[in-house]
């Protein structure tokens, strides 16, 4: 859908608010050079079916340099590209091939931390006396310890991935904070060298012409004065230390600042999308109500955890009502003031295929298909990550020699410490974790499946053939195909981006029924959220006379006139109206 120009940009700034987001992990996406890692010329040369699929932007996961410790989430240098990614001038071209086809481009703001490889981390690391000390988090020994013995860290708080948040360094005798990775020590925010730092960072981006940024884990940038200690259960090692460091009062402060001093002085002004980790509605409510000048977006968590107490808590598992009343929630908590971005899936989390929906041969295309349906009608940007669009699912396992991430190797290898039985930690780890989502995008159904014509880094998704764009393109009835229907649809319907919603059938087992109202116009969306057919009526019968606007198939279910609907294993349709008064 390119108009051929830039000024596309110039024209409607809340475009975000109905937007389709193609989230890109670049070392998974495409390979242009053969050396089994995706890379950026890979992505330019597949922009054809990003604009062929219609979405509105494409929002890169990291491509900086980096050790890629944590994926490319630990960041070297935020000023330039990794050589396996390509170089600066790749990365200009791909921005002006992007706008071009009319499709706008988000870059990763990986702000909370730096790589330990980073240069600050590497001069504030060099001594004490360090210019640069206290852009991290440096504290001595807890007092009457000894320095790198257990105990001695400075407080009780856990890293995200697992273990003490602290790491000791023998050469200037202190230690670091990581919330993450000890690869990964966070930047002392409240001091206002690093916040000019970071700003000069988003401006060098916004130079290169980048339409806005998603911000990594940036609801953690504030902690608690004094960094105290939680208080450890019985038992316990180690403790979440959340409420010391997630939506701290200061995160307010600092992302009005970055508003005001960079992003509102930039024409269009560039969207911010947040990643929000366990935010409350209320609470992320605050962060993007407009009139607060913080985010355009967060992207929340709740109904990706709805299955999971941590990271290896029982993956697979579905409860369908309980993840429509999450949806549902946060969509009426946010109706009208402030905005959360809609997606199932991402770089971080299992394929939304085999969480939500239903691989199995007999359901997984119209599984695919329902995920879309409901997703392309809800409010909020949309995320789209990469494979969605053809149903990629998990591969059946993991071996140990098959996982790459940090976070699975590290949760690995503390429970099998912990004298867990390493085949039944392993299955867990591997079914709810993060290289699920990071297989090889399936394009054709050569060896290298037109990924990479090399030995790609990861393993493969183990998804049937026809499980690939190639085999897609164009055929009717592929999921694919009806990506682009749906995404259509949502485009052409203002209801989509501003209509309010409501449900239309609260507490049903697995029916996900609503409608999304202007005065003028009515949207209902049904959805049978299961792998069995189901009976179920509509409290309004008139919907009877609606037209079917969208539908998973050839012969979609029909209201009858006592608001019966019978809807087949995973059927979605989606009915309009006009209201005339
Ligand atoms: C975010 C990223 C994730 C990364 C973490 C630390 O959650 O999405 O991939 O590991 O931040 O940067
Ligand atoms: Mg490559």
């Amino acid at each position: 859908v390119s108009d051929g120009t830039a000024d596309f940009r110039d024209r409607d700034p809340q475009w975000w608010r109905s937007g389709v987001l193609y989230q890109v992990w670049p070392r998974s996406f495409s390979d242009s050079d053969g050396d089994g890692r995706g890379d950026l010329r890979g992505v330019l040369q597949r922009l054809d079916h990003l604009a062929d699929l219609g979405v509105d932007a494409v929002w890169l996961s990291p491509f900086y340099p980096s050790p890629f410790e944590d994926g490319g989430y630990d960041v070297a240098d935020y000023c330039d590209v990794d050589p396996s990614f390509g170089t600066l001038g790749d990365f200009d071209d791909l921005v002006t091939a992007a706008h071009r086809r009319g499709l706008r481009v988000l870059v990763d703001l990986v702000a909370n931390h730096t790589s330990r490889e980073h240069r600050w981390f590497l001069e504030s690391r060099s001594s004490r006396d360090s210019p640069l000390r206290s852009w991290y988090y440096w504290r001595p020994p807890r007092p009457g310890t000894v320095g790198g013995e257990p105990g001695a860290e400075p407080n009780d708080w856990e890293s995200r991935f697992g273990g003490s948040a602290w790491e000791w360094d023998p050469a200037t005798g202190e230690y670091y904070l990581h919330l993450y990775d000890v690869s990964q020590p966070d930047l002392n925010w409240a001091n206002p060298d690093v916040r000019r730092a970071v700003r000069d960072v988003v401006r060098f981006w916004l130079d290169r012409g980048v339409d806005g940024f998603r911000m990594d884990v940036i609801t953690k940038i504030d902690k608690t004065d004094g960094l105290p200690d939680v208080g450890l259960l019985p038992g316990q090692r180690w403790a979440d230390a959340s409420i010391h460091y997630l939506d701290r009062p200061r995160v307010h402060d600092y992302l009005k600042e970055l508003r005001r001093e960079v992003l509102d002085r930039h024409q269009p002004r560039p969207v911010t999308i947040g990643e929000a980790w366990a935010v409350p509605v209320d609470t992320a409510r605050g962060y993007t109500d407009p009139a607060a000048g913080e985010l355009d977006a967060v992207i929340s968590f709740d109904h990706v955890l709805i299955d999971r107490t941590d990271d290896v808590a029982d993956g697979a598992a579905r409860f369908p009502r309980t993840l429509l009343d999450t949806v549902v929630r946060w969509q009426r908590g946010l109706g009208g003031v402030g905005w959360s971005a809609v997606y199932w899936g991402s770089h971080d989390q299992p394929r939304a295929l085999s969480r939500f929906g239903d691989p199995d041969p007999r359901f997984r295309r119209d599984s695919a298909a329902a995920l879309i349906t409901v997703q392309m009608c809800l409010q909020g940007p949309v995320l789209l990550y990469q494979g969605e669009e053809i149903g990629m699912a998990d591969p059946p396992h993991w071996s140990l020699d098959d996982l790459r991430d940090v976070a699975a190797l590290r949760r690995y290898s503390l429970a099998v410490q912990d004298g867990g039985d390493p085949a039944t930690v392993l299955a867990r780890v591997g079914r709810a974790g993060r290289d699920n989502a990071r297989t090889p995008m399936r394009w054709d159904d050569s060896p290298g499946a037109g990924f990479t014509t090399g030995t790609a880094w990861i393993r493969d998704s183990g998804d049937p053939p026809d499980v690939s764009v190639q085999a897609q393109r164009g055929v009717p009835g592929s999921v694919l195909e009806f990506v682009k229907r749906a995404i259509a649809f949502r485009h052409a319907e203002p209801a989509l981006r501003d209509g309010a919603f409501d449900e239309v059938l609260p507490g049903h087992p697995t029916v996900f029924a609503f409608t999304r109202s202007l005065p003028d116009r009515q949207i209902l969306v049904l959805a049978q959220w299961a792998s069995e057919p189901v009976e179920c009526t509509l409290p309004d019968p008139t919907w009877a006379t609606a037209t079917v606007a969208l539908a998973t198939t050839d012969d979609p279910a029909r209201v009858g006139d006592d608001g019966t609907v019978v809807l087949r294993p995973w059927e979605a349709l989606v009915l309009t109206r006009n209201v005339s008064d």
